[in-house]
């Protein structure tokens, strides 16, 4: 350890569900850091619309719940991980109403939604901003914490390995551009998704797949990153991209229609609207190519009535009108668009990964709970239910950091970033070329175009990487760019069509293939 370092028991790289629910459920006596790029509540948890999804009802059973996640999963879910989530649900939902937040209905008459692939309603929501509520809430609670320091405007670099451990990680202050170095007894990365890498994502602008990244990097296995989930329905506007048109909508009764105004969701799947999101995204991806459109429609005002339209939904109702768009009387233009990473950093059932020291929570980590493709609103569940978990295998394994002693960062690069133009060029042909290669329909050929393209822009940033001063945009842009071809190679080595990845040349399931893909760095 140099005088510098900045030292805590455990590093948290995220500041999203995953990473605050640790925080919250951690031994009081344990440091924790935790590090944001942004705003700490500036996550893909503040932005999730439709719930959490739980067995909280009498009708209801976990059976259910875990016989859709699993159909919804396509024959790769690790059953015991389904299972683990599945039966904590309502234990965790009890402690985030412990910690504040509200749901619709309250505590006596829960109005309990449903998204496709549920067979029940067992959705607990705060109108139409559930990520907010619950993001508001923990970190409310985590800033009372005196065992947790927030870093904001501090953009993780590279992860510190020592001896075969994770001991902590060199992080950026996005101020001063000064390259720190944070070390601890474990380093959790909860750093959420990699949406960005597509040209029209739902997620945040901090989406960059920079846990995904930074783990492969350090030799971590990174498991089924070809399984990208598209929402089936984002707001089409000139005028604002990747707003999400929540699925609880069609829970609601939403219809979908094409450019004609004709349902079309019956020609695709008996589940119509509420099919699982591969099936509703591939069905609008054909509809818009056979038209030749650039979206289609959502339509309640037809099915609901104004007041209840309002109520139930006042985000969207809000937003859309401020574009012109009544929602109570108009239908909806929509597009599919990148949502979830369903693969990640491939974890054990207690949240370590395949290095000693890291551990890996939420959107970035692979559990096993999603398999080829995320059942609706089980992602801020399996959150929650990990933070709860990692927190008890900190209790079990925490490894003292005193004796440590790491180099400081060395600044290879001497010039100031004079590259801005560069990296926004390569950031733009990332984002195209994933989407039209790597989207919701992909081929051999694309697949293959995708990964020459990629390994030309890769080395392009390395240069830059290796000889600049490095920033924030430069760091994201390595990491979106390692994530995209992590991507591309996934998916170029599932020689079938499963879930979320759909390879025209081979467009059934095949036995061969019902396993994880896993890689890692030679
Ligand atoms: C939505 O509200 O449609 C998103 C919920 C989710 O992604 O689970």
């Amino acid at each position: 350890m140099t005088s510098g370092d900045i030292k805590s028991d455990v590093l948290v790289v995220g500041t999203g569900a995953a990473g605050l629910s640790f925080a919250l459920y951690a031994d009081p006596d344990i440091r924790i850091n935790m590090v944001a790029k942004a705003a700490p509540a500036e996550s893909s948890t503040q932005q999730a619309q439709g719930g959490i999804a739980g067995v909280t009802s009498s009708g209801d059973t976990f059976k259910s719940h875990i016989k859709d996640t699993l159909i919804a999963g396509g024959g790769l879910c690790d059953k015991k991980t389904v299972r683990q989530v599945v039966e904590a649900a309502p234990e965790r939902i009890g402690d985030l109403k412990e910690w504040g937040v509200r749901f619709t209905g309250g505590e006596d008459n829960p109005d309990l939604g449903k998204e496709g692939g549920h067979t029940q309603r067992r959705i607990l929501h705060h109108g139409d901003s559930t990520g907010r509520e619950i993001e508001d809430k923990l970190l409310k609670e985590a800033l009372k914490k005196e065992n947790v320091r927030f870093y904001t405007e501090h953009t993780a670099v590279d992860l510190i390995i020592e001896n075969g451990r994770c001991v902590g990680a060199y992080i950026i202050d996005n101020r001063t551009l000064k390259v720190k170095t944070f070390l601890a007894g474990a380093v959790i990365m909860a750093t959420g998704g990699c949406g960005k890498i597509y040209h029209y994502t739902s997620n945040p602008d901090v989406a960059t797949g920079d846990g995904v990244a930074m783990a492969y990097r350090a030799g971590a296995e990174i498991s089924n990153m070809e399984f990208i989930q598209f929402h089936p329905t984002c707001l089409y506007s000139v005028r604002e991209t990747g707003f999400l048109i929540t699925e609880a909508m069609r829970g609601e009764g939403a219809l979908l229609l094409n450019g004609t105004g004709e349902k079309f969701m019956e020609r695709y799947d008996h589940r119509r609207e509420l099919a699982p999101r591969d099936i509703v995204a591939r069905a609008i991806d054909s509809e818009m190519k056979k038209e030749g459109v650039k979206h289609l429609y959502l339509d309640i005002a037809s099915c609901r009535g104004p007041d209840f339209i309002k109520e139930r939904f006042p985000t969207i109702y809000n937003k859309l009108k401020g574009l012109g768009i009544d929602i109570t009387t108009d239908k909806i233009p929509v597009v599919p668009a990148a949502h979830y990473s369903c693969g990640g950093i491939k974890v054990d059932r207690r949240g370590r990964t395949s290095i000693n020291g890291l551990i890996s929570i939420g959107e970035c980590s692979n559990t096993g709970l999603h398999g080829a493709n995320r059942l609706a609103s089980n992602s801020l569940l399996e959150a929650m239910v990990y933070g709860n978990v990692v927190a008890e295998t900190i209790r079990d394994e925490l490894k003292p950091v005193d004796l440590l002693k790491i180099k400081p960062w060395n600044y290879t690069g001497q010039r100031l970033p004079s590259h801005q133009v560069f990296i926004e060029q390569n950031w733009m042909e990332v984002r195209r070329l994933m989407w039209n290669y790597m989207g919701i329909v992909r081929s051999n050929r694309r697949m293959k175009e995708a990964l020459k393209r990629i390994e030309i822009i890769e080395n392009e940033v390395s240069h830059y990487y290796w000889n600049y001063l490095i920033n924030n945009s430069l760091i994201e842009m390595r990491n979106l760019v390692e994530t995209a071809k992590i991507i591309i190679t996934s998916a170029l080595a599932r020689k079938e069509s499963r879930g979320l990845h759909y390879n025209q040349d081979y467009p059934r399931k095949s036995k061969r293939y019902k396993k994880d893909t896993i890689i890692k760095r030679r």
